[in-house]
């Protein structure tokens, strides 16, 4: 099959990759050409582990490209994939749609022969009717089936996610596209993966449906995390205790501080809008993210009890800055929180996170350091925010030397109460009594 991404992010490119590792010929096209012409370097955009080496083989044996000019890919391709993005509209909280409009109107003019269409960007209900009659009305001749085919990939182990999904969805209207997106996915159904074909709305609507309930049950523990500190329980063994249960299952049950990231935030937003536009609105998906962005906001406070309620003058290191380990993304990062906060507080914030180049465009002042131990030099307290591996066997004697104060507020849970405790450390953690 002959491929073209339209967006090459992390989506798009770890997409185009995965499939040129199938056997297909992809182009990544993107309209920021000093992205392409990194990439054409061998250069990375993103970090994501493992995607170096799957790109530097599709390029090497011939199957993946990039170009900041799509018109030639697109006009042989056999299926376009639209994979720009679709933050939230500011002010609303819809989807903004205008880049995936903006790419279907390129697309429109391009294609030649029967073209399939296909939306992974996480779009609306109703999207993939819209842009249909776009394109036919931007190029009336043209022969092409819309189809949604929702990515479900997480950062952090996106090829693996891609390579090995626990399904694919495909909403088409147009049964010609069936056949174009089984050949795309092939190698995944010879190894069983379920292919679920649907509509086109219920497809575009399980992207969402699945986001908002994943950030609905991390909500859930945070608020149960919240509880336990109040009545004196355990949210990890609460989470142990009811996750071994297969009809709540263990995943996404450890507490923290909130979620963030490229989806929950903006997609939990974007569906709420949706039911209240078409007059049945989710009210628990409403409050989820209500509560989650309080939490974030008020993880401050949490450091500054901690601290016995004064972080004024006081050196405070973060450890940690990514919305998750082994990314450096940091769209709605709950550090983009925490920071602002705390340096309106008053603190003096020493950082580290291994993938910090994201992060450097978007805090200010805050002193970036080299690596945990020299964060954590003359701090009052330590933070751990994300639970990349290498804060979870932190020499915890020499991060004791090195602090002025042994105080340690772990976020994400990674130490033991009693361990901390014994090694001198003021500890708090989430939900631990
Ligand atoms: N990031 C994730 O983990 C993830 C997972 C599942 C689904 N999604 C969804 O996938 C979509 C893309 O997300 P992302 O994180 O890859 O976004 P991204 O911001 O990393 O990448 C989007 C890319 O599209 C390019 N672009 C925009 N308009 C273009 C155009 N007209 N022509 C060519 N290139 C264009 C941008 O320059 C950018 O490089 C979103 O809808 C998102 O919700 C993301």
């Amino acid at each position: 099959m002959r491929v073209v991404m339209v967006g090459t992010g992390y989506v798009g490119l770890v997409s185009g990759a995965c499939f040129a590792d199938f056997g297909h010929t992809v182009t990544c096209i993107d309209k920021d050409e000093g992205k392409i012409a990194r990439l054409l370097d061998g250069v990375m955009p993103i970090y994501e582990p493992g995607l170096d080496a799957l790109v530097a083989r599709g390029v090497a044996e011939g199957r993946l490209f990039f170009a900041s000019d799509g018109r030639a890919a697109i006009a042989q391709a056999d299926a376009v994939f639209i994979a720009v993005g679709t933050p939230s509209r500011r002010g609303d909280g819809h989807a903004d749609l205008s880049y995936v409009r903006a790419a279907a109107e390129e697309i429109a003019a391009l294609v030649t022969g029967f073209t399939v269409v296909v939306t992974k960007s996480t779009v609306p209900v109703g999207t993939g009717d819209e842009l249909e009659a776009m394109i036919k009305r931007v190029h009336p001749a043209a022969d092409v089936a819309v189809v949604s085919n929702p990515e479900f990939l997480r950062e952090g182990s996106a090829i693996e996610d891609f390579k090995r999904p626990d399904r694919v969805v495909v909403g088409l209207e147009d049964e010609r596209a069936r056949g174009v997106m089984a050949a795309l996915y092939r190698p995944l159904s010879l190894g069983e993966t379920p292919l679920m074909f649907t509509d086109r709305r219920t497809s575009e609507l399980i992207k969402y449906a699945a986001n908002a309930f994943l950030a609905m049950k991390i909500t859930f523990i945070n608020e149960i995390a919240d509880l336990c500190e109040k009545v004196g329980a355990d949210v990890g063994q609460v989470s142990k205790g009811i996750g071994l249960d297969k009809r709540i299952g263990p995943k996404f049950l450890h507490a923290g501080p909130g979620y963030g990231g490229s989806c929950f935030p903006k997609d939990t937003l974007a569906l709420a809008r949706t039911a209240v536009d078409a007059g049945s609105p989710l009210r628990l998906v409403e409050t989820t993210a209500a509560v989650n962005a309080a939490r974030k906001q008020g993880l401050a406070d949490r450091v500054a009890a901690a601290m016995d309620g004064e972080v004024r003058g006081k050196t405070i290191a973060i450890l940690g800055l990514t919305f998750k380990p082994n990314t450096d993304d940091m769209r709605d990062a709950p550090a983009l929180d925490l920071v602002p906060a705390l340096n309106a507080m008053g603190a003096h914030l020493r950082v580290f996170d291994p993938q910090a180049h994201e992060a450097r465009q978007l805090l200010r002042g805050v002193a970036f350091e080299e690596g945990p131990y020299e964060a954590v030099a003359g701090a009052d307290a330590v933070v751990i925010l994300t639970e990349w591996d290498q804060f979870r066997a932190l020499d915890l004697a020499r991060v004791k030397d090195l602090v002025r104060e042994p105080v340690m507020i772990d976020l994400r849970n990674v130490y033991r109460p009693e361990e901390m405790r014994a090694l001198g450390f003021r500890y708090a953690s989430i939900g631990r009594g």
